[in-house]
Order: C-alpha cells, then sequence, then structure tokens
C-alpha cells in the first residue's frame, strides 16, 4: 500500500511535546520529533519500505513503527482511501488560505458542547485532569476583570442625554451603507456618546451562578464581553484630536496619547485613503482572558471573531439612525494599532476597525450600480 504525507498537516511543539495534527477530523498525536524526518520522505505516493532506504540512518523497527502511528494520526494516507481523496480538496479548495486559515477552521470544527469548558484539545497521550462541567453558567474560571479602565487618564465624561434614535426601524435597515466619503462637518459630541452608549454601553447585569457579568445590545457569547472599544478622534465637537479608550462603565472618554492625523489613521488603516476622512474610529480589541478563562478550546476564538461582527452591525445601525455615514474594514495594520493604544498585543489584541463620518452629499467611493453588461459579466449560476 503507498502512502503520502497529508496536504493539511500542522506540526507544531505543544508542552514541551512534538504534535503532529492533520485536519480535518485528525486526531493531534505526540510523537518523537524524528517523525517529521519520516513525513519528509512521504512527499508524494511511495511503498514505505522504500520511503524507509532514504531513512536509513533509522532502524527499520522505528521506521516501521514511526509509519504505523502518522497513518493511524492521519498524517500519512493511503492511496485511493477516501481520507486522501478529502485531503486533496481540501487542499485544493483552501488553496492560499492554507494553512493559517484552514488548520485554526477544521482544528476548532465538532467541539462537543459540553468540552466547551474543558482543557482545549487534549492530546492523545495528555491526562484530562480539568473537570468537565456542562453548567456553562455556573463556572466563571478564573476571576478576570469586567472592565478595562484606565484611572489615570486625563478622561472626557460624556454627555447622558440621548440623541434622538426614534427612527423607523425599516428605514435604518434599508438606508444602511458602508460610507466611504465624509464631508468636514464636525459630529456633535451628543451623537458620539450616544452611539457609544447604545453599542457598547452595560444595558443590565445577569447573575452568571459565580459573578456578575453585563449585556448590550448585541448578542455576546457566554455575555463575556471581552471586546473593548478604543476611539481614534479626528473630527468631533470639543474633543481634542487623539486616542482614548471608551470607559463604559463611567461613559467617558479616557486619553490614551493626544493628537491623530490623517494620514496616521490612513497608515493604520492600512494605506486605504477613504479611511482618513472618517470624522472617528472604533478599534474592537479582544481581552483573551475575559474568554478563554471560561471556554478553554480554541474554538472560542471564533466567537470572538462573531462578537465582534455583531456590535460592528450593531454600530452601523445605530451610526445610520443617528445620521452618521458608517465603515468598517478587516484589512488594517494590527501591530501598529496595537502599538499606538499602548495594548501588549498578546492579551489584548486588536480584532476589527469601525468607523464613521457626516455623510458627502455627493459620494466619489460609492460603487455604481450593476447594469444589463455587469450581470452580463457575472456567472450567475
Ligand atoms: C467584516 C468586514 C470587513 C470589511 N472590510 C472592508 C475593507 O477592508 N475596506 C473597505 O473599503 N470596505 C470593507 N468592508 C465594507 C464592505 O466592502 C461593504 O460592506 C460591502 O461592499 C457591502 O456594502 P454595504 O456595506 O454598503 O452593504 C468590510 C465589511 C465587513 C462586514
Amino acid at each position: 500500500m503507498r502512502l503520502r504525507r497529508a496536504s493539511c498537516l500542522t506540526c507544531y511543539w505543544h508542552e514541551g511535546e512534538f504534535v503532529v495534527h492533520p485536519y480535518p477530523g485528525g486526531t493531534p498525536t505526540a510523537l518523537h520529533p524524528a517523525a517529521a524526518e519520516v513525513l519528509a520522505a512521504f512527499d508524494d505516493w511511495v511503498e514505505p519500505a522504500k520511503a524507509a532506504e532514504s531513512l536509513d540512518h533509522l532502524t527499520p523497527d522505528t521506521v516501521a513503527e514511526a509509519v504505523q502511528a502518522l497513518h493511524e494520526a492521519g498524517a500519512l494516507l493511503a492511496e485511493g482511501s477516501d481520507e486522501a481523496d478529502r485531503d486533496e480538496k481540501v487542499a485544493r479548495r483552501w488553496q492560499t488560505w492554507a494553512p493559517e486559515a484552514s488548520f485554526f477552521h477544521y482544528a476548532t470544527q465538532d467541539v462537543p458542547y459540553a468540552d466547551l469548558e474543558r482543557a482545549g484539545g487534549n492530546r492523545q497521550g495528555e491526562a484530562d485532569t480539568t473537570p468537565v462541567d456542562t453548567a456553562v453558567s455556573a463556572v466563571d474560571g478564573p476571576s478576570h476583570s469586567m472592565f478595562t479602565e484606565y484611572p489615570d487618564a486625563d478622561r472626557v465624561l460624556l454627555p447622558r442625554r440621548p440623541a434622538d434614535l426614534r427612527v423607523p426601524y425599516e428605514q435604518v435597515l434599508y438606508a444602511r451603507r458602508t460610507h466611504r466619503d465624509f464631508t468636514d462637518d464636525p459630529v456633535p459630541l451628543p451623537t458620539l456618546a450616544t452611539l457609544l452608549s447604545t453599542v457598547f454601553g452595560p444595558v443590565d447585569y445577569i447573575d452568571s451562578g459565580r459573578s456578575a457579568l453585563f449585556r448590550r445590545t448585541s448578542p455576546a457569547g457566554g455575555s463575556r464581553q471581552e471586546l473593548d472599544a478604543y476611539v481614534g478622534i479626528l473630527n468631533v465637537t470639543g474633543v481634542d484630536p487623539g486616542m482614548y479608550h471608551y470607559n463604559l462603565r463611567e461613559h467617558s472618554l479616557e486619553l490614551l496619547s493626544p493628537g491623530l492625523g490623517r494620514d496616521e489613521v490612513v497608515r493604520l488603516g492600512a494605506g486605504q485613503d477613504w479611511i482618513g476622512g472618517v470624522a472617528f474610529l472604533v478599534v474592537l480589541t479582544a481581552v483573551i482572558d475575559r474568554m478563554s478563562s471560561k471556554y478553554h478550546t480554541p474554538r472560542c476564538y471564533r466567537v470572538s471573531l462573531l462578537d465582534a461582527g455583531h456590535l460592528g452591525q450593531t454600530f452601523a445601525l445605530t451610526a445610520t439612525a443617528l445620521g452618521l455615514g458608517p465603515a468598517q474594514t478587516g484589512a488594517f495594520c494590527d501591530t501598529p494599532i496595537a502599538e499606538r493604544l499602548g495594548l501588549d498585543n498578546i492579551g489584548h489584541t486588536p480584532l476589527y476597525v469601525l468607523a464613521a463620518g457626516t455623510p458627502h452629499p455627493d459620494p466619489k467611493w460609492a460603487p455604481p450600480r450593476a447594469t444589463l453588461d455587469t450581470f452580463r459579466a457575472t456567472t450567475l449560476r
């Protein structure tokens, strides 16, 4: 039987052990690091005995044992097998997204609900000493701080009288568009204050069974509220340009570093020119421990990304209702943004950049309508 190394395979050291982790569905298996050399001999379909010839510094028994373990783990695939067929299909379909995106996607699939709180993905040969607790709401893990605050920072206490949000739902939903053209009119402070409190402020507090959690206008996995809002001010009445943190408990903007220019915003926004025209940015950042202290499985990193999407949508709808033009970008320079915000980019890291400004009546970046010719050039089915 000829074997080949799986194309969808990630190897790493974890807690001192060398692990081969094929995906999708393969078993992460701790092996001797010589397994990497054995895998290297299976670049293409080959009989194990033939492959062993290039591994003549290892004993035949060692090679045979390693081949068996790698085959059982799914890191070596048999020619003509369903697993080999699937491996080829996954590798072809995910192409340039592999291995980073495909590995994360598949390695975090199919986690049973009851396992959400146990130690993430026990590898073969590792003992699981973490108790499984299916009563999700009863265990919060080690205590973590619910709020991020900068007690020593200078701050702007924000007005509490809400700007008018009473726009019909249907009108808001269909009026929402991503804006990339803005006027130079500053955004009034009460408008920004209403947007921040509506999207990021606490709505109420609940008892998780062990500690208090708060809820927002957006749903959030486990109500962990691991996402913080950092605000880059360019053109808002009564607030100097600079980088701030939105203190949601106090409803204030805490000054982290003064000054912010349009050129810098373009650089932080991965060189997108339009972003230099916004009145303010909101960087959503994840406090990893707030989520991982309860949910140990790496799958819950997905939940943080989903949480960011929910907040992004609530931001866009609320900004629209307030008469602002919202925008969002997945393209941004993570490390410079983290540095500019004074975040360590380890336990506290940027995930998503939202922005808004006064919408331009005659936008030049708005996409043109699709015409008959556009549809002619499109594969519709
Ligand atoms: C997660 C996400 C990331 C996005 N990233 C960018 C981006 O990097 N640059 C950009 O100009 N627009 C970005 N957009 C905006 C989309 O291009 C826009 O939503 C899309 O064209 C549909 O238009 P609409 O928002 O007006 O419905 C992003 C939108 C989302 C939801």
